[in-house]
């Protein structure tokens, strides 16, 4: 192991040699983005500390470009191809101009679901970069892994010598100079680490991880080998440019980058690891794993991807399918999977989720909420998994206050509770909140034992929401930035549905005649349920601003996940605003972070409309699903097997697909 002092960075060099014919044109190309411009594309994006984004203004000059952590600190990722001699950079080199290296062309741009593609001609041949990060939620190796793929093939050519090079630099540790690296290479697989010195475990700087390492990692496959060397940034590139490496032709070469912790989360002061580490409890096994899986993984994301665009378009067309392809990675991309660093019990997973760039907060209630579409569509299981660390937190009674808890911590990955029981209150809005997620997750899965357990500790939040649940006291609710309000609609409807939840958990039919008493006073003494309805679906369309429906009368700016919650309840063609307005803000080209979730929807106040707040990359987009969510708990593997049904019957009757 060596220790260098390095403002640079380091980078280490995966190279492969690929031989094959191809064709040549060259005209000056502006970048075509497919299906939509999106501000910034996913490029590694597993868990709250593997976040690597391509903005989009960036992806014409994407042989120059930085990428960027999800919170904006740049990121050194550079991709460069070597061409009969000549070296191109494909990403990530920005002092190109004093170089040997030239920069290649880009052509096209697309996201799916899981994928980003770069397409782009250097020296004569095409060649593809291909960020992919597995969504898998049903399996739970798969998911847990903190790696994800790029993969660099060409597409077209003809007869040169290619090889490919790709490097990370020191900043992927939270850290630009201090860093240790160390290469390690298994039976050909060679990886390349990244690491703070003496880090604190379980510290972060400005939302990254100090602990842990940062990963670039290759191997040979049958015709090519890889070679790797360390050293400042710009030597290691002009050695590549001048000398390359050699061995064998191959058509396409993966990489691995991804960031590791050992101790991925704190959970009540007892170390938890990634599920993944029950099977592989080593780095090199874990990567090996991940390199070997990638046939199946791709597989399995080609056809996610496909069916993922066909059931979103027909709930609500072309543009809620691009909505939804931009939010999956997002959506899984703020939670780790873990089971106990000890035991590495697998009957014994929690889920944990951090509340990115609001405060770091870890499985808050109220984010869990309002991301709960996508697990419902997705893997209902995913509801109690990312409950459990907080059950299990109040059934030891450190949690005294009459009402659930705002959060299992105040910053991730710290999810060590709160005994001095000052979490951020939210009383009505997270006791509502934490009954109905369960009694959403029974129905989704027919799993009783869970919510029994824990019944005891539902029915005091129900009672809490029974005293307090009409004349509302002055609080919080979910969106704490817009400040408490008394007599809030909004809470008294979810204490209502809350204290349901629990009648309808627990079969006591006193909860339900009282929630049902207070349906009656809020509806049918007023207006009547059907009149309500249609009086949102007028009252919605008349306060609609230039990006759509602000969150209330108090600001301009709107919340995504809500706005596609309430799409979700109202006739097509209010629906159908809601959704062209939060497409319009994703693709209006004049913001280059992650999907935010909240942004200026209205130029009433004064301000830009169309211009995001604070809000980066978080889950809560997993709320955009609300529309698929009216389909039925797991409704997306119901479409899957449909439709892997109906290829069957068309198969059975001979025809080719
Ligand atoms: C690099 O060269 C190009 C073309 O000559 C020029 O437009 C660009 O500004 C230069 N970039 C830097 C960082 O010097
Ligand atoms: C987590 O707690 C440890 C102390 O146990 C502390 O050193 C670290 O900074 C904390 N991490 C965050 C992100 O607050
Ligand atoms: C809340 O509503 C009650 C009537 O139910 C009213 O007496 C009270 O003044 C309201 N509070 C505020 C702050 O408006
Ligand atoms: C799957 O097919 C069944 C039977 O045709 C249909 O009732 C159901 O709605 C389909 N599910 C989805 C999610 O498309």
């Amino acid at each position: 192991m060596r220790f260098l002092h390095n403002s640079l960075g380091l980078s280490s060099l995966c190279s492969h040699f690929l031989s094959f014919l191809c064709t040549s044109t060259s005209k000056p190309y502006q970048v075509i983005h497919h299906p939509a411009l999106p501000p910034s594309y996913p490029l590694a994006v597993r868990n709250p500390y593997l976040s690597a984004w391509m903005p989009s203004n960036r992806v014409q000059q994407l042989p120059y470009a930085d990428s960027q952590f999800w919170a904006g600190q740049e990121l050194g990722w550079a991709v460069i191809v070597r061409v009969e001699g000549q070296a191109y950079s494909l990403m990530g080199v920005s002092d190109l101009n004093s170089s040997d290296i030239l920069p290649a062309e880009v052509r096209r741009a697309e996201f799916t679901a899981t994928h980003s593609l770069f397409d782009l001609k250097a020296g004569g041949i095409a060649i593809r970069l291909d960020f992919f990060s597995p969504v898998s939620p049903s399996n739970y190796l798969r998911q847990s892994l903190p790696f994800s793929y790029l993969t660099v093939t060409v597409t077209e050519c003809w007869g040169e010598e290619v090889q490919i090079y790709s490097d990370i630099d020191g900043r992927w540790t939270g850290r630009g100079n201090e860093i240790m690296h160390e290469f390690e290479e298994y039976d050909g697989l060679v990886f390349h680490e990244l690491s703070v010195q003496d880090a604190v475990t379980y510290a972060e700087e400005d939302d990254m991880a100090l602990w842990g390492k940062a990963i670039l990692a290759s191997r040979p496959n049958d015709f090519s080998t890889v070679s790797a060397s360390a050293g400042h940034q710009k030597t290691v590139r002009n050695r590549f440019a001048e000398v390359g490496a050699l061995s064998g032709p191959v058509a396409s070469v993966t990489f691995a980058v991804g960031y590791e912790r050992k101790e991925a989360i704190n959970y009540l002061g007892d170390a938890y690891t990634g599920y993944y580490r029950a099977r592989y409890p080593t780095t090199h096994e874990a990567l090996s794993f991940f390199l070997d899986d990638y046939g199946e993984a791709l597989s399995e994301s080609v056809d996610f991807d496909n069916e993922m665009t066909s059931f979103s378009t027909a709930a609500a067309g072309q543009k809620y399918a691009d909505i939804l392809a931009l939010s999956t990675r997002q959506a899984y991309g703020g939670i780790d999977l873990t089971i106990p660093g000890d035991s590495l019990d697998t009957d014994n997973v929690l889920a944990f989720i951090k509340e990115l760039s609001s405060d770091g907060n870890a499985n808050t209630i109220d984010v869990i909420m309002p991301a709960f579409p996508v697990y419902w569509v997705l893997d209902p299981n995913w509801i109690r998994l990312l409950l459990e660390p907080l059950m299990q937190y109040l059934a030891a009674d450190r949690w005294t206050l009459p009402y659930a808890i705002h959060d299992i911590g105040s910053h991730y990955p710290n999810a060590t509770g709160h005994d001095d029981q000052k979490a951020e209150p939210m009383p009505i809005e997270e006791s509502g909140n934490l009954l109905i997620l369960a009694l959403a997750y029974v129905q989704a899965t027919g799993d009783r034992h869970w919510a029994t357990e824990y019944l005891h500790i539902f029915q005091k939040y129900a009672d809490y929401l029974v005293e307090n649940g009409i004349d509302i006291a002055n609080q919080l609710s979910s969106n704490d930035a817009a400040g408490p309000l008394p007599n809030e609609t909004n809470l008294a409807i979810k204490a209502a549905i809350g204290i349901k939840a629990f009648g309808v958990l627990s079969d006591l039919d006193e909860y339900s005649n009282i929630a049902d008493d207070h349906g009656e006073l809020f509806f049918n003494q007023g207006l009547g349920t059907d009149d309500a309805h249609k009086m949102s679906n007028d009252f919605f369309s008349s306060v609609r601003g230039e990006y759509g429906v602000p969150l209330d009368h108090r600001q301009d700016w709107a919340k995504s996940d809500w706005n596609m919650w309430l799409a979700a309840t109202f006739d097509p063609a209010t629906r159908d605003e809601f959704i062209d307005d939060l497409w319009a803000f994703m693709t209006n080209g004049k913001h280059t972070w992650p999907f935010s979730d909240r942004y200026v929807a209205s130029s009433a106040y004064g301000n830009e409309p169309g211009i995001p707040i604070l809000c980066r990359a978080r889950p809560t987009v997993g709320g955009h699903f609300a529309l698929l969510a009216l389909k039925g708990p797991a409704s997306f593997q119901a479409f899957s097997s449909n439709v892997s049904q109906s290829d069957q019957t068309l198969r059975s009757k001979g025809v080719e697909l």
